[in-house]
């Protein structure tokens, strides 16, 4: 098979390029430390009110031993729960979202925070918050009608006001 010597070329750097631009997706994922959420874990969506973690007394934050935090939040047909989540800025958080009847989604712009909630799984986001502010949480994947309406809102206060919130709470 005769190619012409100009269409090798543009055969050749085509290829280069695809490798290219792999490469790049690659030494930037590797870099930034980005992957897609990974954890598999499965939970019965049905029994979210009877399982220990997800039961509604043991939503919300909670600090860890090694003194990074975690939020444990339900996803429902329309709303997160807890619904006005208050988090404490620059500290390294962990969400753990459970979906108790259909496919969700949660979305806080200008931040990590967007992960799917599938039922059946547990979600796992790895995220700190560099700014205090008041942020919207909203749902990004179709869920019913009252999709549009699902959000909630997610408080970023200062280390100070966080803890103030703590002492208010017991
Ligand atoms: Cu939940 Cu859309």
């Amino acid at each position: 098979m005769h190619v012409d010597g100009t269409e090798k070329k543009w055969v050749i750097l085509s290829f280069m390029m695809a490798f290219a631009m792999m490469g790049i997706l690659a030494a930037y994922a590797i870099n930034k430390n980005i992957h897609p959420p990974s954890n598999v874990e499965t939970i019965d969506s049905t029994t979210l009110h009877l399982s220990e973690e997800f039961n509604e007394d043991n939503l919300g934050i909670e600090k860890e031993n090694d003194g990074s935090y975690r939020v444990t939040m339900v996803a429902a047909r329309y709303g997160f729960f807890p619904h006005d989540l208050k988090v404490p800025v620059g500290q390294p958080i962990k969400f753990r979202i459970a979906s108790a009847d259909v496919l969700h989604g949660v979305h806080t712009a200008n931040t990590n925070m967007n992960t799917m909630v599938v039922p059946g799984y547990i979600s796992e986001v790895n995220t700190t918050f560099p700014k205090v502010g008041r942020f919207p949480m909203y749902c990004n994947e179709y869920c019913g009608l009252g999709h549009d309406y699902m959000w909630s809102r997610l408080n970023v206060v200062s280390m100070e006001d966080f803890e103030k919130s703590l002492k208010e709470a017991d």
